[in-house]
């Protein structure tokens, strides 16, 4: 091949690489404002939603993904591998204009567009609008302001449950009394079944970049997540390990198999399982699950390059004398009646000093141990930090599931506060940096992306994203505070996890400070939340985390003088 072919194979090859970093950035779901309390969605809103819940298979409604029919009906290459850019625009469009059609006349004229454009037979688009119909009608009054004059006034509100309303329709109307889970019916067959997919994905990405799988992660499990999925971060944990799920006479999960080696075709790995404060609340039993798990897994006869949790084990009790129970200590909490790290905290109020102290600051919180000993006796909330310290130490990939488009990295300091603080954790004491991970368990197809890769996507989706922005500059004041706690949480990142890159503080400065008309109405709107992210951006040169421009930087610090002084005269 002549060097110029080379180039020109190569420069196809970049100009693909780019296309689909922005089809990804277009194609993110983002919320375009906050929710107003009793509002129903805006039609733009409502647009996107519904072009959500049709790119999945909805079983419940016997419902395909609108997509595939159209891919069926047009006799379009089916493997995605080989699909071509322009077929996939050609699928995307038609989606999208059917559920215009869809919102502007109605079912049927959406039905035959379909049918026109796409070839769809009628009777197959029928379950998916059918679902659609009820969708929207659903979304367009909501309960939620009578429900909470009735809730004041003590009386019974009706109950729903609780999820993602992509993942689970039926979350709909709001305003109902949402109910949490039966815990003993985590993880639900569905959600075991779909992770297997999403623990394997993670593991080759691992080992592509590292050349060998991963022998100890340490995972966060949250609560609110796990209602939302039926336990998709725990059925993740438990492919990791090579177990699965046993139902007792009355369903319930209350044990667990080893999946063969031969069945599993890879070595079991060792998971370090932080949980929250409102996991180990509600779901009790699956934390004995968990922690059963690992014991089992520990306890089997297999080889130590097959059975990581068993190698490490036997090596602590040879190296340090110690009992089987305490070699395999591996579900850690907040101590009872706790919640949270404080990282998050001391983050936002610049109240540290060396990052490390982040991380020992996570331990200290959650270094409790959760679980039953060999003895059969309970466990529940045994400071462990010698055991968390030890099982940090081999850690070599940090992980957590994400499950809805609505909240991600940036919007709250809940996720660097957990999986930022134990990726610091692990680097102070396994001394090497561990590679930081998260799913989109939102996309069709599973996507493992480093922090690193998460950080920019969010970066340019939503805080340095027009739509967004100006989306949260519509409710004034909050806007601003939501805009600069986007700004923080990002910077967070930096703090607990150096994952943000200098141009996206570079942009920040751009879009929100070095813009003159851009900072006349943040301070107009909210001279406090200006105030406080042109001190996160400099504080954010100072701690290194930023290389800025001098004449940039001195900027920054006149317009934070000149703010301070409006705050002045405002007080
Ligand atoms: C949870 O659902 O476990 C959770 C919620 C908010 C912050 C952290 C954890
Ligand atoms: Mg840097």
């Amino acid at each position: 091949m002549s060097e110029s072919q080379l180039n020109s194979v190569e420069r196809d090859k970049r100009v693909l690489d780019l296309y689909e970093q922005l089809a990804e950035i277009e194609q993110r779901l983002i919320p375009t404002g906050l929710h107003v309390f009793g509002r129903p969605s805006q039609s733009a809103e409502k647009a996107d939603l519904l072009r959500m819940i049709v790119s999945f298979d909805r079983t419940e409604s016997n419902a395909r993904a609108l997509a595939d029919l159209i891919v069926e009906s047009l006799n379009l290459d089916q493997n995605e591998g080989n699909r071509s850019i322009l077929v996939d625009e050609r699928i995307d469009s038609l989606v999208k204009q059917s559920i215009g059609e869809f919102i502007n006349s109605g079912l049927a004229e959406a039905q035959s567009f379909l049918q026109r454009e796409a070839n769809v037979p009628l009777h197959q688009s029928q379950p998916i609008f059918n679902l659609l119909q009820d969708v929207s009608e659903q979304l367009k009054t909501n309960a939620e302001l009578d429900s909470l004059i009735r809730a004041l006034r003590g009386e019974f509100i009706e109950p729903g449950p609780g999820a993602d309303i992509v993942q689970n329709p039926s979350v709909l109307p709001t305003g109902r009394n949402t109910h949490a889970i039966n815990p003993y019916s985590v993880p639900s067959v569905a959600s075991f079944s779909r992770s297997r997919v999403v623990a394997e994905s993670l593991l080759e990405r691992f080992k592509q970049e590292r050349g060998a799988y991963p022998e100890s992660m340490a995972l966060v499990l949250w609560g609110l997540d796990n209602i939302k999925t039926q336990g998709d971060g725990v059925a993740q944990a438990l492919w990791l390990l090579g177990v699965r799920p046993l139902r007792d006479a009355l369903n319930r999960v209350t044990q667990v198999e080893p999946i063969s080696l031969e069945e599993l075709g890879r070595p079991r790995i060792d998971v370090v399982m932080t949980v929250s404060g409102i996991f180990r609340d509600l779901f009790s039993p699956t934390v004995q699950l968990l922690d059963r798990a690992v014991r089992l897994v520990a306890r089997l006869d297999e080889p130590h390059d097959l059975n990581y949790v068993r190698k490490h084990a036997v090596e602590q009790i040879e190296s340090e004398r110690c009992e089987m129970d305490d070699a395999c200590t591996r579900v850690f909490s907040n101590a009872p009646g706790n919640y949270g790290t404080n990282v998050n905290f001391m983050v936002m109020d610049s109240q540290w000093d060396r990052e490390e102290s982040l991380g020992d600051l996570f331990v200290t919180r959650k270094c409790f141990a959760y679980g039953r000993d060999s003895r059969g006796q309970a466990i529940e909330g045994r400071e462990a930090r010698k055991a968390m310290d030890r099982a940090l130490a081999r850690v070599e990939a940090t992980y957590q599931n994400i499950d809805t488009f609505e909240i991600g990295l940036t919007d709250v300091d809940h996720y660097f506060e957990y999986l930022g603080a134990v990726s610091k954790a692990v680097e102070k004491r396994a001394q090497t940096r561990p590679a930081i991970y998260l799913s989109d368990s939102l996309s069709r197809e599973v996507k493992i992306r480093s922090l690193e890769e998460t950080v920019t996507l969010e970066s340019r989706a939503k805080t340095l994203n027009p739509k967004w922005y100006e989306g949260m500059l519509k409710h004034g004041f909050r806007g601003v505070a939501e805009i600069e706690n986007h700004v923080s949480n990002t910077f967070g990142w930096s703090a607990t996890a150096d994952a943000v890159g200098d141009w996206i503080y570079t942009e920040v400065a751009k879009t929100f400070v070095l813009d003159d008309a851009m900072l006349e109405r943040l301070r107009g709107l909210n001279p406090h939340s200006a105030h406080s992210l042109v001190r996160r951006l400099l504080e954010a040169n100072g701690r290194g985390y930023w290389d800025a421009d001098p004449s940039a930087l001195e900027k920054l610090r006149d317009i934070s003088r000149s703010l301070e002084d409006q705050l002045e005269g405002v007080a």
